[in-house]
């Protein structure tokens, strides 16, 4: 099945209680370059033509500042703003419940990840139209290991890894249907792509961007800030144009703000590296920790892992390329097709 032009509704789950985050404000209406976090992200989906309506999902006692900053900021696609569900994946259902029936393909976007792009949108929206499914990923480039009780029990082949993000995307027809399944057998999923996995669905990876970070505890908040640059001046068209005529390369280095994010990616990919050979020595620890870099608590699930000898490598790397010419989605270096799905 193929939809063209699709006609696309959105569902931005921003209903969480922000544990990790643990501020005092709910996380979505966190302030970030003077606006709420959730904001940054309706505002990309808003620039996508093929979004027609959005539908954001809010924690049910701030549902009425959402509603103000959606009319305050012109969001106009914006349908409705409706409380969440226990888990993700229950906000997720309600928000399709809620969608526009006019809507044949469903968007869904973290309203935790500020700084994805109208091109990484549409790269995810033209990969579900044609697929049936697609999620934006990052290969994973640390070596991933398997433990218990404190040992290595195996290494994994990391070529075959991703770090999923969202965007992702899927035909209404399938992902009601996965939600409906899910529902009935009990599955929990810490994505939609998962529970259409679950039907046995292939899901079309498409190349994110390690820019595209989600904000989970309070250090994220100054990395996102810096990769947002000076948010929607001239240098925002910059980059959203070149993601669009070119998904995989480089979207998030385009800009003089980027500078900034970029190091500090590379501050916190530095510190896991720092984090891993220090654990044993909470001395070195303090110390370490006057260090700029150290203001951000690195995670693995965040970043793609960076090395002293490749500074700009965070951001900079070209992740997977979707050119049809070149015969489907490929790794940069050639490695050859990312999944057995995508050839
Ligand atoms: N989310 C949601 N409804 C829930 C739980 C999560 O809409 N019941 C949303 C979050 O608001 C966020 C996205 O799903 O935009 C990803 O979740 P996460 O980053 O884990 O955010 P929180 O669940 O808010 O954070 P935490 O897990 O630390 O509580
Ligand atoms: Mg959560």
């Amino acid at each position: 099945m193929s939809l063209e032009p699709a006609t696309v509704g959105a569902i931005v789950p921003a209903a969480g209680r922000g544990e990790r985050f643990r501020g005092a404000t709910p996380k979505a209406l966190v302030p970030i370059r003077g606006r709420p976090l959730v904001q940054h992200a309706l505002e990309a989906i808003h620039r996508v033509d093929e979004v027609v309506a959005i539908v954001v999902v809010g924690p049910a006692h701030v549902l009425d500042a959402m509603r103000e900053l959606v009319a305050a900021a012109r969001l106009d696609k914006v349908t409705a703003v409706i409380a969440g569900g226990a888990d993700r994946q229950a906000s997720v259902a309600r928000g399709l419940e809620a969608l526009p029936a006019a809507a044949d393909l469903v968007l869904i976007h973290d309203g935790a990840r500020p700084c994805v792009t109208p091109g990484l949108v549409r790269a995810v929206v033209a990969a579900a139209a044609t697929a049936g499914a697609a999620t934006a990923a990052v290969p994973i480039e640390d070596t991933v290991k398997r433990g218990e009780d404190g040992w290595v029990t195996s290494t994994l082949d990391r070529t075959q890894l991703y770090r999923v993000q969202t965007p992702q995307a899927f035909h209404r027809a399938v992902l009601e249907r996965a939600h409906r399944e899910a529902l009935r057998s009990g599955f929990h999923g810490t994505d939609d792509a998962a529970l259409v996995e679950q039907l046995g669905h292939p899901v079309r990876l498409v190349a994110g961007d390690a820019g595209n970070l989600k904000v989970t505890v309070p250090e994220d908040l100054a990395v996102a800030e810096a990769l947002l640059g000076r948010g929607g001046g001239p240098a925002d068209a910059v980059r959203v144009e070149q993601h669009a005529e070119a998904p995989a390369v480089d979207a998030a280095v385009v800009r003089d703000g980027d500078e900034i994010g970029r190091a500090l990616l590379e501050q916190r990919a530095d510190q896991v590296v720092r984090d891993s050979v220090q654990a044993e020595s909470a001395d070195r620890e303090r110390r370490s920790a006057r260090d700029v870099g150290d203001r951000f608590r690195a995670r693995s699930d965040d970043f793609v892992h960076t090395s002293a000898t490749s500074p700009t490598h965070a951001v900079r790397k070209p992740v997977l390329s979707l050119s049809k010419e070149q015969g489907g989605p490929k790794l940069p270096d050639g490695r050859g097709d990312i999944h057995p799905l995508c050839r």
